[in-house]
């Protein structure tokens, strides 16, 4: 666990995020207006996964739309940080807890080889602590957390094989189809999913020229003004898939996707970092999604009118 020391100096850099975000949080909130003017107004209660301190949450917008949020992050600390930045916190509800089931602060990769860090990883079967939640959501949020749940064995430099990228390529997928296997359950009928995260990362190396591929594609093709990625992302999504340019973890494996109805999506540059050496530009993509609970319920009431009038005709 963190030391009081790191943890302040965790929270300094929190809150040099809350400026850093605001664009960013401003925007998302532009989007969970759209997909509320679109889909009948969302009210009620709302889950945010990943709210961690916040900083990309457009916190006024979830007051004005629910009754009741539920908060959900592993870092409860920055949970309690969160509220205070509400200003009405009778609102909100927070809870702590693994989204994976495998978070283990005391595993040391540096103490096991490479084929038993392998074997490890393969034989992880994550299990969400989502399963503690009850009761039912209008509204569910991945608020950027599903690039970072294997980040702790993504970032070992064991590493640089294909069979260990396979290896955690998958693990994120079982991670991912788990938590969204869960999202599902606790999703009402006509309730929405929006699933935030970064997706391409457009990164340029002053000193040496170096630049990341999805930056060389994206930005000659949006005539150097990433406001236009909307124009084009549809064309290049596939070129950028099959270059490996997406972020791991980003985007739900294809099962996680059959549980939902599409609903919108949305691109949007944002500009992170940019230093004397570096300059670095996410593309974060956000995805709505349907509950299908509803249309099939519909399609049931469907059914049922139909069996129902059918009998009538035939009884004329
Ligand atoms: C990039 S941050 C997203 C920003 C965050 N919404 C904020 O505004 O501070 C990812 C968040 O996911 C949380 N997270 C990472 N791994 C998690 C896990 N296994 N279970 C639950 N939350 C996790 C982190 O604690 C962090 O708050």
């Amino acid at each position: 666990m963190l030391t009081s020391k790191s943890k302040q100096k965790e929270i300094v850099y929190a809150n040099h995020l809350w400026k850093v975000w605001s664009d960013f949080r401003y925007r998302i909130g532009e989007i969970i207006k759209i997909v509320s003017d679109n889909c009948g107004q969302l009210s009620g209660k709302a889950l945010i996964l990943g709210a961690g301190y916040g900083n990309d949450v457009p916190i006024e917008i979830l007051e004005e739309l629910f009754e009741e949020v539920l908060l959900v992050d592993i870092d409860e600390e920055s949970l309690v940080h969160f509220i205070k930045k509400t200003s009405c916190p009778e609102k909100f509800k927070t809870m702590s807890l693994d989204l994976t089931g495998f978070y283990n602060p005391n595993i040391n990769l540096n103490d096991m080889s490479n084929k038993e860090i392998l074997e490890y990883i393969r034989n992880i079967v994550p299990s969400s602590e989502l399963s503690r939640i009850e009761g039912s959501f209008d509204f569910i949020m991945n608020c950027n957390y599903t690039t970072q749940l294997i980040s702790y064995f993504s970032n070992r430099n064991v590493r640089g094989s294909v069979e260990y990228t396979r290896a955690i390529n998958e693990l994120s997928n079982r991670t991912m189809n788990d938590i969204f296997v869960n999202i599902e359950r606790l999703l009402k009928p006509g309730g929405i999913l929006l699933h935030s995260t970064d997706l391409f990362e457009l990164s340029f190396d002053k000193k040496t020229g170096a630049e990341s591929i999805a930056r060389k594609i994206l930005l000659p093709a949006t005539d150097y003004n990433l406001d236009n990625l909307y124009k084009v992302i549809d064309e290049y999504f596939p070129l950028l898939q099959e270059k490996g340019c997406t972020i791991m973890g980003s985007i739900p494996p294809k099962e996680s996707l059959l549980l939902f109805n599409e609903f919108k999506s949305f691109f949007i540059p944002w500009k992170y970092d940019s230093s004397d050496r570096y300059e670095v530009t996410y593309v974060a993509y956000i995805k709505a999604w349907k509950s299908k609970k509803n249309d099939d319920s519909q399609n049931a009431i469907k059914e049922k009118k139909h069996s129902f009038f059918s009998r009538i005709f035939r009884k004329k």
